[in-house]
């Protein structure tokens, strides 16, 4: 870790990291020590803690710490880390570890916006990515005084995410590094009345699963979240919307230029004709009020017959129960060539285990004809297999 305040989230984040069995040796620079002291780190991490070169020089520290690493990840990374990392500066144990690495490098940046936003930093960031660096965006609210802004550092949860699946995939490397991804999730609320709203099942996990894998594989990648209680994976810009109309509005803005889109995401299909701006009361007879219901547009179609860019790969999702027309696959088949998009994610949901499950069972079909079953896994694998074969089209 560099020296930022955020410092003292780091201590969270190394906490998962060696309770979920990680063998972790804490390298802060000397600030970071100004932040948080080594007795801290040494006692969160189990190792001695050394920010120098000049300590247990007998066993070559500088060089091999790099050389042994699966991971090397810094949070908070400063502007001042990010400038040292991207010319090669090497003035202290951090630094050379940089160096000497050739493992995966993920570095969580923490600072104030102007600093973030400088050109410097910008082509600091840029020139680390281009090397195949993981450089989160920071996140927006609250920075050190009462200012708020982007500088934040990510959800130490989220980060852990982001270490964890690269370390799960470590020769498939950054392939989406360059790539805009925009991504939907959540089910979508239909008003009656300022209280009451159609809604539906969708908990948004298969979604936020999709931006997690997306940004540990390096793309930058929107959001465009519906109704969705989970914290912001980290480095995503997250828009918020309620109804399909708002997603609808969210998506056609965010896609354009983008290098693919998932509507992983659940609109309604319909919405109240009318939406009452009083509450709906009851009536004195106890009869029921009627609903009339109306079409709401749909997005996916929208965006993959009237393509943003020509080349951008389109996925939709089917949650389908086969039935007397035809079956799951069948049905799936049918609704690739109506929507009009790329790859269509077909899941059987005729036993409803998948909304808010951790897990999914998937086959991914393409307008190729070609047809991959992904089977029961967590959420987390199904976006990387989705993302493989969104990585295998732009290759085309
Ligand atoms: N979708 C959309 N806009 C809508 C409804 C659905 O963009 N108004 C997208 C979903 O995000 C998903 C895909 O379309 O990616 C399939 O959704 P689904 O509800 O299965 O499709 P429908 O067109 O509603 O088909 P069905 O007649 O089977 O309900």
């Amino acid at each position: 870790m560099s020296g930022g305040i955020a410092a003292y989230k780091a201590c969270e984040l190394l906490r998962r990291l060696t309770e979920s069995g990680h063998d972790v040796t804490v390298v802060p620079t000397a600030s970071a020590l100004e932040f948080v002291g080594a007795p801290t780190w040494a006692a969160l991490s189990g190792k001695p803690v050394a920010a120098s070169v000049w300590s247990q020089v007998h066993e070559v520290p500088h060089v091999r710490l790099g050389q042994q690493a699966d991971l090397v990840l810094v949070a908070p990374a400063t502007a001042d880390l990010l400038a040292k990392a991207a010319h090669g500066l090497a003035d202290d144990l951090l630094t050379n570890t940089l160096l000497t690495a050739r493992c995966p490098v993920v570095l969580a940046p923490a600072m104030h916006t102007e600093m973030w936003e400088h050109p410097a930093t910008q082509a600091n960031v840029a020139t680390l990515r281009a090397r195949g660096t993981l450089v989160l965006e920071p996140a927006e609210g609250r920075l050190t005084g009462k200012d708020t802004g982007k500088g934040r550092l990510p959800d130490p949860g989220e980060i852990f995410e982001v270490a964890r699946q690269v370390l799960a995939r470590p020769e498939g490397g950054a392939d989406l590094a360059g790539r805009h991804v925009v991504v939907s999730a959540g089910g979508t609320k239909e008003f009656l009345d300022p209280v009451r709203f159609l809604g539906n099942r969708s908990s948004g996990l298969q979604g936020y699963a999709l931006a997690r894998a997306a940004l540990s594989r390096g793309a930058s990648v929107t959001l465009v979240s519906a109704n969705v209680d989970l914290p912001a994976p980290a480095g995503a810009r997250v828009e918020r919307v309620e109804t399909t109309e708002e997603l609808r509005t969210a998506m056609l803005a965010a896609v354009q230029g983008a290098d693919a889109v998932v509507m992983a995401a659940a609109p309604a299909d319909f919405r109240p004709a009318v939406r009452s701006a009083d509450k709906i009361k009851k009536a004195a007879d106890g009869s029921a009020p009627a609903l009339t219901l109306e079409q709401n547009p749909d997005i996916l179609h929208e965006l993959a017959t009237n393509r943003s860019r020509p080349d951008a790969v389109i996925v939709g999702f089917a949650a389908e129960t086969g039935d007397s027309t035809g079956s799951v696959l069948e049905l799936g088949r049918a609704k690739l060539a109506r929507k009009g998009c790329d790859l269509l994610v077909v899941n059987d949901v005729s036993g409803g285990a998948v909304f808010g499950s951790g897990e999914n069972e998937v086959v991914i079909l393409g307008t190729d004809g070609s047809s991959r079953s992904v089977p029961r896994a967590a959420k987390a694998d199904i976006a990387h297999s989705i993302w493989d074969e969104v990585v295998a089209r732009f290759a085309l």
